[in-house]
């Protein structure tokens, strides 16, 4: 028997109300099919790191998702949320202006629910994710790169797109609050009960905002001495803004894929920020290499980026604290790019990495 506030699609429960799939910590094992394991994900100690400062430095390992990565909690209810507005119905089309792992959490979501799936992103990212976006069925078209002012940024074209179709959202990520709820709603309880309110500062990378604000705003109403840190690449604006009020790059563009921001989205505005810094690609490149090297996680950068604003905060705050991030991906949607040699070597990163991590690298 369904209840008034849910639809059921393909066999699977929709709940209306944006929750029915992340019942707390505390519910049963058994999980509702591929959309049943967004969330609830592991919450990881980084041993080394973590004895080497004296702190706690834990991160909610997101590739655990169903969809491999962070983003498949944002891409869950954002399709709840057009379902609700009743702007998409069985057998409708999403499409989405993104980096990739919003796109590819979309598509998962798409065919365990039986929508079609249309991608339109920035042709600068890796193939590996325009390859598994493919594989999973969605139609994809890379477009150049342009700000979002310009009516050819990715976004624009997806949001267009939709707007031809009939039964169809542009879930517009950057700026759908839904996003943020996502972490209001799931992240941020999770940190909170798996870590049972012993947690003194949250850092994350930030490219619609969602996790962080959502992560930020949840924890604060529990304790609002806990610290929210913004982890930023270089090339964003958003540590200028968040410390001296200007929306001004820092110099540099980065290797990091899906974060830094040119403005300030919906899903960031209003966030409870405490601090900013900027991470370069040397520093969270050589803390993804460590965090191989020493704890064997193969991930993406920007899981090197959130851990190395980790550890530096620990440095900063002193032995005894909890500080916790996320590792956002896997390594393996990078393997062409971030374990390349000639790659690193370009972007000059190549002569920065230790040596001893160079045993993980491929090519000449
Ligand atoms: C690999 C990766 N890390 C981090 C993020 C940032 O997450 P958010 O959009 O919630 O700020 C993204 C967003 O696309 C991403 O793809």
């Amino acid at each position: 028997m369904i209840s008034p506030s849910t639809l059921l699609i393909n066999n699977v429960k929709i709940n209306l109300t944006l929750t029915s799939f992340f019942v707390r910590c505390t519910h049963s094992s058994i999980r509702n099919g591929l959309v049943g394991m967004v969330g609830r994900t592991p919450l990881v100690r980084l041993n080394k790191i973590s004895d080497e400062t004296g702190c706690d430095i834990l991160a909610k390992a997101e590739m655990c998702n169903g969809g491999g990565s962070v983003k498949d909690r944002a891409a869950l209810f954002l399709i709840q949320d057009a379902i609700r507005k009743g702007q998409l119905k069985p057998g409708g089309t999403v499409v989405e202006g993104t980096a990739g792992n919003t796109g590819i959490g979309l598509a998962h979501m798409c065919l365990s629910m039986g929508f079609k799936c249309v991608i339109f992103m920035p042709n600068n990212q890796s193939q590996e994710k325009i390859d598994i976006l493919r594989t999973l069925g969605a139609e994809v078209t890379t477009v150049p790169v342009c700000p979002w002012d310009n009516p050819n940024n990715y976004n624009h074209h997806a949001r267009r797109f939709a707007e031809s179709l009939k039964n169809a959202v542009w879930t517009n990520q950057f700026d759908n609050r839904a996003n943020r709820l996502a972490h209001i709603e799931t992240t941020g309880p999770e940190i909170w009960e798996e870590t049972q309110g012993k947690v003194d500062a949250v850092t994350f990378g930030t490219g619609t905002g969602g996790t962080l604000s959502g992560v930020g705003t949840y924890l604060k109403e529990k304790n609002r001495h806990i610290k929210v840190v913004l982890a930023d690449p270089q090339g964003s604006v958003l540590y200028n803004y968040f410390k001296h009020g200007k929306l001004e790059r820092t110099p540099g563009d980065s290797i990091t894929e899906g974060i830094g921001q040119g403005r300030l989205t919906e899903n960031l505005k209003g966030s409870p920020i405490d601090d900013a810094c900027v991470v370069i690609d040397t520093e969270a490149v050589n803390m993804t290499f460590k965090l191989l090297d020493e704890e064997g996680f193969l991930v993406g950068s920007t899981s090197g980026l959130n851990v190395a604003s980790a550890y530096r905060l620990a440095k900063e705050m002193g032995r005894g604290h909890t500080i916790v991030t996320c590792l956002c991906d896997s390594g393996h949607r990078y393997h062409a790019k971030l374990f390349n040699k000639d790659v690193l070597r370009k972007r000059g990163l190549l002569q920065t990495l230790p040596e001893q991590y160079h045993k993980y690298l491929h090519g000449n």
